[in-house]
């Protein structure tokens, strides 16, 4: 039962582990960014503790996830010692009934598309209140762009019908700084229609580097909830 503890904390730990649990040894892991992947990364520590796993892997996505891997005592490797990538799990900001996402909450959005992109299988693990019908409903769309280009880049998002914010830092005087040493804009579109093309097309806006739109990326996503006051995890 749930009981005293925060029900979405619990959500992610149990979503965390299930994905986690799907690790094998000898595998390379692609470690994702936030705080439901930090209970996966926490969890891979144990289980190499304890032997259950070996000899694994995990290429980090953000300063974030190299610091915890570290801490839990797994192994990491970087892009250019491996050809390929077994299983990549990270969270989302919001997940569509297709399994395209936005991310980047954490601003790590460029280092993970390009991890979660390489890997065999990307296992997606959000808590039930990251469900959208539509992208863009909850979450502002966070875009990269290069320090020098923000001006003109939030002037080309306006112009494709979307409100750009600068992101600022919390506890930090100023805006947030990408583990690249970009910033980022989060964006407000009141409706994203072909979250495919809307990737594309803000990618080619000169001096963004990447934005937070994952489409056809997902492999499998894992659900946290809390039924009948137990937490699950379930396959979307
Ligand atoms: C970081 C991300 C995170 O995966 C996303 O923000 C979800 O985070 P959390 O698990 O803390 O809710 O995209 O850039």
């Amino acid at each position: 039962m749930v009981g005293e503890n925060d029900p979405v904390k619990v959500m992610k730990q149990e979503v965390g582990k299930a994905a986690a649990a799907r690790v094998e040894s000898g595998m390379i892991v692609g470690l994702g960014t936030g705080s439901t992947t930090a209970y996966a990364i926490e969890f891979l520590g144990s289980r190499l503790q304890s032997g259950e796993l070996k000899n694994i892997k995990g290429v980090p996505t953000s300063f974030q996830a190299e610091v915890l891997a570290k801490k839990y005592g797994i192994p990491l490797t970087s892009l250019d010692a491996i050809s390929q990538i077994d299983i990549a799990i990270d969270g989302a900001d919001e997940v569509d009934p297709q399994k395209n996402l936005i991310k980047g909450g954490g601003a790590a959005h460029t280092r993970e598309k390009v991890v979660d992109s390489l890997a065999d299988m990307f296992i997606v693990v959000v808590d039930s209140g990251k469900l959208v019908k539509e992208l863009g409903s909850t979450f502002l769309l966070p875009v990269e762009v290069i320090p020098m280009a923000i001006s003109p880049a939030m002037r080309a998002i306006e112009k494709l019908g979307g409100k750009p914010e600068l992101r600022m830092g919390v506890k930090k005087a100023g805006p947030v700084v990408t583990d690249q040493g970009n910033l980022v804009i989060d964006v407000k579109f009141d409706k994203i229609d072909n979250p495919g093309e809307l990737e594309k097309t803000i990618n080619n806006i000169p001096g963004v580097l990447e934005n937070g739109l994952f489409v056809n990326v997902a492999d499998l996503v894992l659900v946290g909830e809390i039924v009948d006051g137990k937490p699950t995890v379930r396959e979307m």
